[in-house]
């Protein structure tokens, strides 16, 4: 469903990814590893198209999205959760949620199934954004991202900071998402009990490069020591 292949990509003079090469098959959930610092960030942010990219191509449903703008390939379907989940502090839950729809290019009610997967967004549909805790703000994150009715959601980090429970709780819904949905995800995840969980297949980042990838059931302990444990 997306397909980079030969990416690079750096920012004021330091090369950041290295012919960096990503396949996430339709109705997977593919999770991107890597230690702190190895460009998991830079590398969804080159597929959202808000990073620049020296080289490389993008194909997301057999289209190209290399050179177009971030309202497009969020419009073509790509839903995404950055990391920090970077909501607005100043608007409230359901204008923050109606953004999501905005961002999908058509003229559409906020879907009912946000409130389903969230119920905790309804009930606080008038609080300012900033005011919510922050699993709340990360659970926020993802359902403006699900208001766009994306056929891929990107989400990055989504558990950084977030108190058990809810991290669960976020689990138990990508799982619901991915695997009685159908919807296909791409998470960048670090907790690796969480992403054995959730995802069906890994990719590991080490140095701006794709260094390993399989099926999560192949991610051995020798991978985990050589490239992901501090
Ligand atoms: N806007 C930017 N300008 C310059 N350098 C940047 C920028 N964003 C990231 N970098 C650098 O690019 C490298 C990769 O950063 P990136 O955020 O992609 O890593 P990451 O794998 O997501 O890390 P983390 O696990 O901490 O989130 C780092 O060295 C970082 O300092
Ligand atoms: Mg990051």
């Amino acid at each position: 469903m997306l397909d980079v292949a030969g990416l690079n990509q750096g920012y004021a003079g330091s090369q950041i990814l290295w012919n960096m090469a990503l396949e996430v098959p339709e109705g997977s959930c593919t999770c991107v590893m890597g230690r702190n610092g190895v460009g998991k960030t830079t590398l969804l942010r080159s597929i959202m198209g808000s990073a620049r990219i020296m080289s490389g191509k993008i194909t997301f449903a057999g289209i190209e999205l290399t050179g177009s703008p971030p309202e497009t390939r969020a419009r073509r379907g790509v839903g995404y959760v950055p990391q920090g989940r970077e909501i607005f502090p100043q608007l409230t839950v359901g204008e923050n949620l109606e953004l999501g729809v905005v961002a999908s290019g058509r003229r559409k009610k906020l879907p009912e199934r946000v409130f389903e997967l969230f119920p905790v967004l309804k009930s606080m549909l008038h609080r300012r954004g900033g005011d919510l805790s922050g699993g709340q703000q990360q659970q926020l994150a993802i359902g403006r991202a699900l208001a766009l009715g994306p056929k891929l959601l990107i989400l990055d980090e989504p558990t950084e900071g977030i108190q058990p429970n809810i991290v669960s709780e976020i689990g138990d819904i990508l799982i619901r998402l991915n695997r009685e949905e159908g919807l296909t995800l791409l998470l960048v995840e670090q907790k690796l009990a969480f992403a054995r969980r959730v995802a069906s297949r890994f990719v590991i980042m080490d140095r701006g490069r794709s260094v390993a990838t399989g099926a999560m059931s192949e991610l051995t302990d020798e991978l985990v020591s050589r490239h992901l444990t501090v």
